[in-house]
C-alpha cells in the first residue's frame, strides 16, 4: 500500500481525540478534523477543521476527498453510527479506516453477545464487507483500559482507601495512557502494510488490582484499607440483568465493562503478545507506576 500522508480524524475534540491530533501532527501527518460543530480555540490554527453532518454520506464524502486514512475517535454512544462515515470513506477512496473502539476485550468474539459490545462488532463486520468488496482496509486498535481511567477511582478508591476486588484481585489487564494510544495510531499509519485488516494490540503496562493496592499500602502504610471481594462473573450478571430490565445507565454499563475487562484471562484482557515494538510504544516503568499511585494517595 502507498504511504499514508493525509488523515481525517472524527471525534477529535474528545477525551482521546485531542491526543490523537497531537500524536499525528507531531508525526507530520497532514491532519483534517471532522467535527459536528467548530469549537473556538479547540485546535491549533494550523489544523484544518471542517464542519460535517455525520448523518450525511454526501457531506462526509466531500470532506474526505484526497484523504488517505480516517481515524474515528467518536464517543462510545456514536460507535453504532460510524457506518455512514465508512460508506463515505469508501466512496472518497480512503485507503485505511481505524474505527472508534479502543477497548480492552472488545476484539474477543465471545463478548459480541453482550449488548454493550455489539455495536463495535457490527462496525467490524461492516468494515470487513468493504474489504471484501475491495473498497478499503481497516485496523482495529486494542489498547486495554485507558491508564488515566484506571486512576480515576473505578478500580480502587485510593483517596477513600477502599477496594472492591474482582475475584481475588489478581486478574491481569492491559492498560495504555491516552498519549500512547495516540502514538500507537501514528504507528499504525506509518506501517500500513503490516497493520492492514487486523487487530493491533498496544499494552503499556499489565496491571492487577492487587498490584496497585500493594504499591499503595507500601507507599502509605498508615491508614487501613476497606477491602471487599466480588466475583467478576457476578458483577457481569448484575449488569446484564439490569440492562434486560431496561436500565441503560452509566453504572450498569460499567458493571458489564468491568465484569469482562477485569475478568483476566476469561476474555483476554492482558496482552502478553502485543505490537508495542512496531508502534514505538515503550512499557511503563515500576518507578513511574509508583509515582502515579502516590499522586492519588492523599
Ligand atoms: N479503553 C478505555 O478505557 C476507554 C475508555 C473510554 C472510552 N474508550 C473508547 O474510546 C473512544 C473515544 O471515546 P472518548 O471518551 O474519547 O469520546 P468522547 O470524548 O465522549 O467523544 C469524542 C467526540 O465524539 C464526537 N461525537 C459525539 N457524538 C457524536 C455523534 N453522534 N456522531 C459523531 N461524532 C460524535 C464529539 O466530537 P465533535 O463534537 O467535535 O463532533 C466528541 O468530542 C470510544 O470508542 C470509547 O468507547 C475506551
Amino acid at each position: 500500500m502507498s504511504e499514508i500522508k493525509s488523515v481525517a480524524i472524527a471525534g477529535a475534540s474528545g477525551t482521546l481525540g485531542v491526543h490523537v491530533v497531537k500524536a499525528l501532527t507531531s508525526a507530520n501527518f497532514q491532519v483534517k478534523v471532522l467535527t459536528r460543530s467548530k469549537k473556538p480555540g479547540a485546535f491549533d490554527a494550523s489544523v484544518d477543521v471542517v464542519e460535517v453532518d455525520f448523518t450525511s454520506v454526501e457531506s462526509l464524502t466531500a470532506a474526505l476527498k484526497g484523504v488517505d486514512a480516517v481515524v474515528s475517535t467518536v464517543a462510545g454512544t456514536a460507535i453504532d453510527s460510524q457506518n455512514v462515515l465508512i460508506d463515505a470513506a469508501a466512496i472518497a477512496g480512503v485507503k485505511r479506516f481505524i474505527p472508534s473502539e479502543y477497548g480492552s476485550v472488545t476484539t474477543n468474539p465471545e463478548v459480541e453477545k453482550f449488548p454493550v459490545y455489539a455495536p463495535s462488532f457490527k462496525i467490524k463486520h461492516y468494515l470487513q464487507e468493504k474489504v471484501n468488496a475491495g473498497q478499503l482496509t481497516w485496523t482495529v486498535l486494542a489498547c486495554g483500559a485507558f491508564l488515566e481511567f484506571v486512576f480515576m477511582g473505578g478500580l480502587l478508591d485510593f483517596a477513600g482507601r477502599k477496594a472492591e476486588l474482582l475475584d481475588e484481585g489478581d486478574n491481569r489487564f492491559s492498560s495504555t495512557s491516552l498519549p500512547n494510544v495516540g502514538k500507537a495510531i501514528a504507528g499504525i499509519l506509518k506501517n500500513p502494510d503490516v497493520t492492514q485488516n487486523r487487530v493491533v494490540r498496544v499494552s503499556e503496562v499489565i496491571l492487577t488490582q492487587n498490584q496497585l493496592l500493594k504499591i499503595a499500602q507500601r507507599l502509605k502504610p498508615e491508614g487501613k484499607w476497606e477491602i471487599s471481594k466480588l466475583p467478576a462473573s457476578a458483577l457481569l450478571e448484575e449488569g446484564l440483568d439490569a440492562l434486560s430490565a431496561g436500565d441503560f445507565s452509566f453504572p450498569v454499563i460499567m458493571k458489564i465493562i468491568k465484569g469482562t475487562a477485569l475478568a483476566g484471562d476469561k476474555y483476554g484482557a492482558a496482552y502478553d503478545e502485543n505490537d508495542n515494538e512496531l508502534l514505538g510504544v515503550k512499557e511503563l516503568t515500576e518507578e513511574y507506576l509508583k509515582k502515579l499511585v502516590s499522586e492519588k494517595l492523599v
